[in-house]
């Protein structure tokens, strides 16, 4: 090995052995990936203690592993000189820059440490919210910076975290499964998953059950960074599967969720969760747009109805409400409420289905979603679609 790389691998294992190692960056790579461009190092603290958790940046996605300290450091030896030309060792005594020329002369500066303290670890700080602020994932998903704090531009992000959780942990305890020492969830159209490892950390660590969570996502990319991330995190029964939800084989669940799954792909997840006979369905809607343009305004609504915001808004509170009324008439007990703001809908509802023990009268529930459809000239709506065809299936 090259004596310069010796000495700064040196440094690297001297720092995790004296505490002072605060990261480490690995770049100018010219190996065989044409994708991979540089690897972040830094350290995390897992059940069996810390580990080195490496972030391999690619142009259009990132992944991640974790190594023990003698992995890490066999790893860094391994890939500079061979892969990786340049390295950023950050310690709390020194910064060290290594460059390795072409013809293997190299060079290494030793300068002042840019940080004067190492980040503290996740169980370093004490949690201030329902949602553990330190949890790695946050990090992963950059929500929280190296040290732990919200970015700004993603408070909103972290708000909504928050009031999920907050709002699924109160679902749960008045729901028939507030006693359950396991569960089974699925998150339909996960998207890049912040929600879901919140409902994960949050029922696995904060309420010690024993938890499976699915994310089912139609975009590949974010199903398998969110993955790297899962088991990055130690959280074990975490999984993403890339797919779309009406092809999903949904059978056995308590609680089915669904934020922001786009216009009908929100009524293909609660017709899921309804199949599965789900003890809990949370879905936010958003993107309504199967009855806006089957609306025909009733006679006395067509100065009302004219404006296209009043008709966007009002074939939203239709579709919304004709959901409620159909897990209503599938033997839920429904509350239909606002949600906190997103990039995705200023105004957002959250419905939220509560297995009944007996079910209302269907034929009247029945009678009430023919009366709106009529009134509106509405023909079709995929939840109801779906629900009958269903039926029909099952009487024949
Ligand atoms: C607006 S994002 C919301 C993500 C996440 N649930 C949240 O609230 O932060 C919607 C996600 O659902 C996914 N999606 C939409 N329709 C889907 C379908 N039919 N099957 C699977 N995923 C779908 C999209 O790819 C996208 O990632």
């Amino acid at each position: 090995m090259i004596e310069t790389v010796e000495k700064f691998v040196g440094e690297f294992a001297r720092s995790l052995q004296a505490e002072t190692f605060v990261k480490m960056t690995l770049g100018n790579y010219h190996g065989n990936d044409a994708h991979l461009q540089k690897i972040l190092i830094r350290l995390i603290e897992t059940k069996k203690g810390a580990r080195l958790f490496f972030l391999f940046r690619q142009d259009t996605r990132d992944t991640a592993k974790n190594f023990d300290f003698a992995e890490g450091i066999e790893r860094v030896k391994e890939f500079l000189g061979k892969d990786f030309f340049s390295g950023h060792l950050f310690t709390t005594e020194n910064d060290f820059q290594l460059e390795i020329g072409k013809k293997g002369k190299s060079r290494l500066n030793t300068g002042k440490p840019t940080f004067k303290e190492k980040p503290a670890l996740e169980h370093d700080r004490e949690k201030k919210t329902l949602v553990n602020q330190n949890a790695f994932y946050l990090k992963a998903l950059g929500i929280t910076t190296d040290k732990g704090e919200i970015r700004d531009k993603q408070r909103d992000k972290w708000k909504q975290i928050n009031k999920f959780v907050e709002i699924l942990g109160s679902l749960f305890d008045k729901s028939e499964l507030r006693n359950s020492k396991n569960l089974r969830v699925v998150d339909m159209g996960s998207g890049k998953g912040y929600l879901t490892f919140a409902a994960y950390d949050y029922f696995k660590n904060t309420r010690s059950i024993n938890v499976e969570i699915t994310g089912v996502e139609a975009r590949d990319e974010l199903v398998s960074i969110d993955n790297d991330i899962a088991k990055a995190s130690e959280f074990d029964r975490l999984k993403f599967v890339k797919g779309f939800i009406n092809d999903f084989d949904l059978q056995d669940v308590n609680i089915l969720i669904a934020l922001h799954a786009c216009n009908t792909a929100t009524d293909d997840a609660i017709f899921k969760g309804i199949k599965a006979s789900a003890d809990l369905i949370v879905v936010a809607p958003c993107c309504h747009q199967e009855i806006r343009p089957q609306i025909r305004a009733p006679e006395m609504l067509e100065n009302v109805l004219k404006h296209g915001v009043i008709l966007e808004r009002e074939a939203e509170t239709l579709t919304d409400g004709l959901r409620a009324l159909l897990l209503e008439r599938s033997g839920y007990a429904t509350k239909l409420f606002e949600f906190v703001a997103t990039e995705h809908t200023p105004k957002n509802n959250m419905i939220v289905g509560t297995k009944r023990k007996t079910a209302l009268d269907g034929e009247k529930i029945n009678e009430q979603i023919n009366q709106i459809k009529n009134f509106y000239g509405i023909e079709r709506q995929r939840l109801e679609s779906l629900l009958n065809e269903n039926e029909n299936l099952d009487n024949n």
